[in-house]
């Protein structure tokens, strides 16, 4: 088992990064060999500011290792330290088709009505994240909900890669998305959009730098309904709000949606909201605490991510120098 995941050094981690994916890389740990990466190329293909991008990946960095990614157990490293993911996404642009890519919900999304004006990085940005996995064999890639489209991208230009070029090269990966609302958090000002770096709402986002206070204050102010809490799951069906919240309290405790509404089935969000604060709160204080502490050493952030680096391109540039032999460039 090869796991390989990465997050883009852009925002803070939030909630949804940290039950859709990073947690899950945590337990991932023990059960395979894993790589953990700062996608910083990616982070170029939106608006860059460079200060505030060589910033962002020490905290990004420095945010994982606080949520539990351990560099004694996984590699750590930023893709832009390890070229080989460059030059495999350029090899893979003559793979993948423009419909493919034009299937694509999340450039439609970040582009919206200005497509036009979009970088074309932003077009083959899943171009570049195929070639994160298929560099490493990677056999599961722990995501959130959202980027399972890209994987099955990533499926799809390995097999035609190898067909095209009669070579066995590429490892098919598998989209790992977990269970329930850890798939896909809501914003917590509307059950319908998911929670996102990109919302200008600070309110509709739980952040892992949060203090206690604005932890329990974004809580009391997410959005609900009137209705007391139902027994059964199928009724929470039309509250979207009420389903979020009852989703990240059953994530965060780690036990079935039945579960916590065993605990609260005839109450009210007036007898919710502050247990679920306090789970937050309970979930998010040591972490935000071990990020302070790892802020302090910046050059160490930089020794861990050169290390994880080194271990990366061991093993990627084999995998390059194939690909660049299968379609006749050695
Ligand atoms: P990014 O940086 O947007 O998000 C990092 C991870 O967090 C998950 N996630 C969520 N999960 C549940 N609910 C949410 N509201 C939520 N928001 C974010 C994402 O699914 C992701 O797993 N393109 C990727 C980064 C990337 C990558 C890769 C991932 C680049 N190369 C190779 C896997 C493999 C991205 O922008 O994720």
């Amino acid at each position: 088992m090869r796991v390989v995941s990465g997050i883009q050094p852009t925002g803070g981690l939030h909630l949804g990064n940290l039950l859709g994916a990073i947690l899950r890389w945590v337990r991932m740990q023990d059960d395979g060999e894993c790589l953990f990466f700062l996608a910083d190329l990616h982070a170029l293909t939106v608006e860059v500011d460079p200060e505030q991008l060589r910033a962002n990946v020490r905290e990004m960095a420095a945010a994982l290792i606080a949520s539990g990614v351990d560099p004694a157990r996984a590699i750590l490293f930023r893709q832009s330290a390890v070229r080989e993911h460059a030059e495999l996404a350029w090899v893979l642009q003559g793979t993948a088709r423009m419909g493919w890519l034009e299937r694509m919900t999340q450039f439609k999304e970040k582009s919206g009505k200005n497509k036009e004006r979009s970088s074309v990085g932003l077009f083959t940005y899943p171009v570049l994240q195929a070639a994160d996995v298929l560099l490493y064999h990677a056999t599961h890639v722990p995501v959130g909900e959202d980027q399972k489209q890209h994987l099955e991208l990533a499926r799809d230009i390995a097999l035609k890669f190898n067909n095209d070029f009669d070579t066995e090269l590429f490892t098919l990966p598998e989209p790992f998305v977990g269970g329930g609302t850890a798939a896909r958090v809501m914003s917590l000002r509307d059950g319908s959009a998911k929670m996102s770096k990109s919302d200008p709402s600070e309110m509709s986002r739980i952040q892992l730098t949060d203090s206690d206070e604005t932890i329990a204050q974004k809580i009391r102010k997410a959005r609900t309904d009137p209705a007391p809490l139902p027994a059964d799951p199928s009724e929470l069906a039309g509250r979207a709000e009420a389903r979020n919240l009852v989703g990240i309290m059953a994530a965060i405790q780690d036990r079935p949606v039945e579960a916590v509404l065993a605990e609260f089935a005839g109450q009210g969000f007036g007898a919710f909201k502050p247990a679920l604060a306090d789970a937050l709160i309970a979930l998010i204080a040591p972490l935000r605490a071990r990020l302070e502490q790892l802020r302090s050493d910046p050059a160490e952030i930089d020794r861990i991510l050169e290390v994880g680096a080194e271990r990366a391109r061991a093993l990627a540039a084999p995998t390059l120098d194939s690909a660049y032999r299968a379609v006749g460039l050695r």
